[in-house]
């Protein structure tokens, strides 16, 4: 399992721009289920070395889903024989793409996909060349910023909670303006999945971010995937706890992840909030951090058989 992980890393790294619809941070977290999806049914991989992966969830996820990558270079007939093999599990599958992905986009409508309505997501990018602009962007008073000690299992705990409260799906409900579900249920992170997330090669400490309010309660988190080969860094994911919201805090753990990024080679950040005006609160923190729009991530799916 782990050498998928490293060949999924190499194959996403190898090609990354800022267009690009997968960065390697969102490959490990995607690979720990941080994300919040189930296993996938079915893993497939092409090439050797790795030249393109898909995870497809036809039972588990309704419509069925994938997450596809396909090396740049690859050609029409390639990508049209990668798509015809992800078809034959499920013709009216859904994926996502990067609307710069000219290649990918052209293979796609080749194989007959469509331009799908709903959820969008927006890269939003920033050179890290100069932060001076973000100086201003400190802890609220009293607050501190520090990086969560991955020996510490007390910490681990909490770190774990911090994310759980944050992502609590009534409250998601309640920020996505739709109506209370009248459901107690819990956001699906865990101990497990944050060992996870620490077990992967690229996690790094150092970014994994908690800020602490005066009483040393656990009040927001921001998590940063550095890619060092590239200098790039990828936010995914931040959150305040509800009690804490709307006092600079996410902004103030971003600006520190930065920071922190940079000293150790960053030159460049991405973070892909949704686009569409359902849910543009993220958008708005990110944007507040000197960050713009350089891709859109859209859906497509592919017509019924
Ligand atoms: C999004 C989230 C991290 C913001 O945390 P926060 O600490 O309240 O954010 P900040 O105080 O730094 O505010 C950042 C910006 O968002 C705005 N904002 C925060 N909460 C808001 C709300 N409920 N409604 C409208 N704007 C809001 C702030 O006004 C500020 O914008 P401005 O300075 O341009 O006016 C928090 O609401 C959260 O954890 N949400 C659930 C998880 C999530 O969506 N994470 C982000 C995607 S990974």
């Amino acid at each position: 399992m782990r050498a998928d992980l490293i060949d999924r890393l190499g194959c996403v790294g190898r090609t990354w721009t800022p267009q690009q619809l997968l960065h390697v941070g969102n490959v490990a977290w995607s690979w720990s289920r941080g994300d919040g999806t189930p296993d996938p049914d079915l893993s497939l991989a092409w090439g050797e070395p790795l030249r393109a992966y898909a995870d497809l969830w036809r039972a588990t996820l309704e419509p069925a889903t994938a997450t596809l990558h396909i090396d740049p270079g690859a050609g029409a007939i390639e990508r049209s024989v990668i798509l015809g093999e992800l078809r034959s599990f499920d013709s009216a599958i859904t994926l996502f793409a990067s609307r710069q992905d000219q290649a990918q986009l052209a293979a796609l409508e080749a194989a007959g996909f469509v331009d799908a309505a709903g959820p969008w997501f927006a890269q939003l990018w920033r050179t890290m060349s100069d932060l001076s602009d973000l100086e201003e962007l400190q802890p609220p008073a009293g607050y501190r910023i520090v990086a969560v000690d991955p020996a510490d299992p007390a910490a681990i705990r909490e770190r774990v909670e911090l994310h759980r409260r944050s992502w609590r799906p009534d409250r998601i409900r309640r920020l996505l303006g739709m109506p209370d579900s009248g459901t107690t249920a819990e956001s699906s992170y865990s101990e497990a999945k944050h060992r996870a997330v620490m077990a992967t090669p690229i996690y790094r400490p150092e970014l994994d971010l908690v800020a602490l309010d005066p009483d040393g309660r656990w009040a927001g988190y921001a998590l940063g995937w550095l890619d060092q080969p590239n200098g790039s860094l990828l936010i995914e994911p931040v959150g305040t706890d509800p009690d804490h919201v709307r006092r600079g805090l996410a902004r103030a753990l971003c600006a520190t992840l930065l920071r922190t990024a940079r000293d150790f080679g960053a030159r460049e950040a991405v973070v892909g909030p949704r686009g569409d005006d359902r849910y543009p609160l993220p958008r708005r923190l990110y944007q507040g951090l000197g960050m713009r729009e350089v891709a859109q991530f859209v859906r497509f799916s592919g017509p019924p058989r």
